[in-house]
């Protein structure tokens, strides 16, 4: 099973951003732990803090992976265009936020994902990433 995270603009700071809202470790650190906790799982990280590059790594893996995991962080609340290439492809996205988006300002209360996401994990930490990983083994 083929599965990709991806991670959208200032998730790169994860462990040095806002720890009280994000916590203190590292993406790349975290990974490693989801990596092998689910061993039998191919599994890929990718992030990038442009746009449109989000929108090209989901239209590549978006028709023959077996999942996305995506977190679009702040373009989730304003990004059509990464709508649009979530309703386009096959592969199922589960959308995934790591503080609880409605408990925060009501501009994050909005999402151009959730219409067309499989399912929805927010405000775990970054657990949110390993309940949707579970998602997809059945
Ligand atoms: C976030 C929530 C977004 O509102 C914010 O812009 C982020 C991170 C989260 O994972 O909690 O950058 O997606």
């Amino acid at each position: 099973m083929k599965i990709i995270v991806i991670n959208g603009p200032n998730l790169n700071l994860l462990g040095k951003r806002e720890p009280e809202i994000y916590g203190s470790e590292s993406f790349e650190n975290y990974f490693k732990t989801l990596q092998d906790e689910f061993p039998t799982i191919e599994l890929q990280y990718y992030q990038s803090n442009i746009e449109g590059e989000l929108i090209s790594k989901i239209q590549e893996t978006g028709f023959s992976y077996d999942g996305i995991i995506l977190n679009a962080a702040a373009y989730t609340h304003t990004s059509v265009g990464i709508g649009d290439a979530v309703k386009a492809i096959t592969t199922p996205v589960i959308e995934v936020h790591i503080s609880n988006t409605f408990s925060r300002e009501s501009f994050r209360h909005q999402s151009f994902i959730s219409p067309n996401a499989q399912g929805i994990i927010i405000g775990f930490g970054l657990s949110s990433y390993k309940l949707a990983l579970y998602s997809f083994i059945k």
